[in-house]
């Protein structure tokens, strides 16, 4: 349950003022929604001014890292080489690669080619191809500050099928960036983004989604694309959260690699594309903070 204070004790926010005269009108709203049966977030998924700052220095580095990839990356080229470039950079920079070591992941960045959904790992053996799609997605820690984001690479002549595929998943973020409105919900943004999928004929992967992300690598809500609205955790000014759908061509179904236990393929081989930001919730609509 969310919780009040005392109307005369200092704001949770560390602005120095009384509650009364900060925070309360807002608590107030958000045990509305609570009262009215609506998840809501907990206080430590608010991000203070300094926490979004924190953030913002650590999205510069993961916004500079896939700029270096997209001005590097061709056929011939191995995935190990974009996880050094990847690495380098992210280092060079100050900050750390939040891939690397995290739950036993072995590389620094996730390379998922075609039919590969999410969690490619990076190898000298896995050689880009003329035709391939690549989604690269890169996470940065600096000063404990997190940051994450994606994007699809076409590698030479792509086919009008998969590149298409790779536009409509872009545009797929785009819808849901539009319902990202403080007070309403996660559900809202949810469900536009799978719209847009299946009005061209895509599914959209269930079982990996989204979350907060700031403070930690991951945090609640965990953020679903097959959601109705209404639905879902309210969205509340201070909110910091991944937008990052998996849009694949044929069956949403997936299976995860038995010798890695990480890379996720789709089950009928067919292709699939994500493109991820990383995005705040302000007071007026929102504020992309990596992409
Ligand atoms: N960057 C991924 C995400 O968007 C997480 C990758 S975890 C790893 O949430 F261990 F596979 F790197
Ligand atoms: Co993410």
């Amino acid at each position: 349950m969310y919780k009040r204070l005392e109307r005369n004790a200092p704001c949770w926010c560390g602005s120095g003022k009384k509650y009364k005269s900060c925070h309360a009108a807002f608590d107030d709203k958000i045990i509305k929604y609570e009262l009215e049966g609506h998840i809501v977030p907990s206080r430590k998924l608010l991000k203070s001014e300094k926490d979004i700052e924190g953030i913002k220095k650590s999205a510069v580095i993961n916004i500079a890292v896939l700029d270096e990839i997209g001005d590097k990356i061709k056929a011939g080229m191995s995935t190990e080489e974009i996880d050094q470039i990847v690495y380098n950079t992210t280092i060079k920079m100050g900050g750390i690669p939040a891939d690397l070591g995290y739950e036993g992941f072995p590389k620094s960045v996730c390379t998922s080619i075609n039919d590969e959904v999410c969690h490619g790992i990076p190898s000298d053996d896995i050689i880009l191809q003329d035709g391939d799609i690549i989604n690269v997605d890169c996470s940065t820690i600096l000063n404990g500050y997190f940051s994450d984001s994606s994007r699809m690479f076409c590698i030479g002549n792509v086919s009008p099928e998969k590149k298409k595929l790779v536009e409509v998943t872009k545009e797929c973020v785009e819808c849901g960036l539009k319902e990202v409105i403080p007070w309403h919900f996660i559900g809202d943004m949810g469900h536009a983004v799978h719209q847009h999928a299946l009005d061209n004929g895509y599914s959209v992967v269930k079982e990996i989604g989204g979350h907060g992300c700031g403070n930690a690598f991951h945090e609640e809500p965990f953020v679903s694309y097959v959601t109705k609205p209404g639905t879902e955790m309210l969205m509340v000014p201070g909110m910091v959260f991944t937008i990052e759908p998996m849009v694949n061509m044929g069956t949403d179904e997936i299976f995860i690699d038995e010798e890695n236990d990480w890379t996720v393929y789709t089950a009928d081989g067919k292709p699939s594309a994500q493109w991820e930001v990383e995005v705040l919730v302000t007071e007026t609509g929102y504020e992309i903070l990596s992409y």
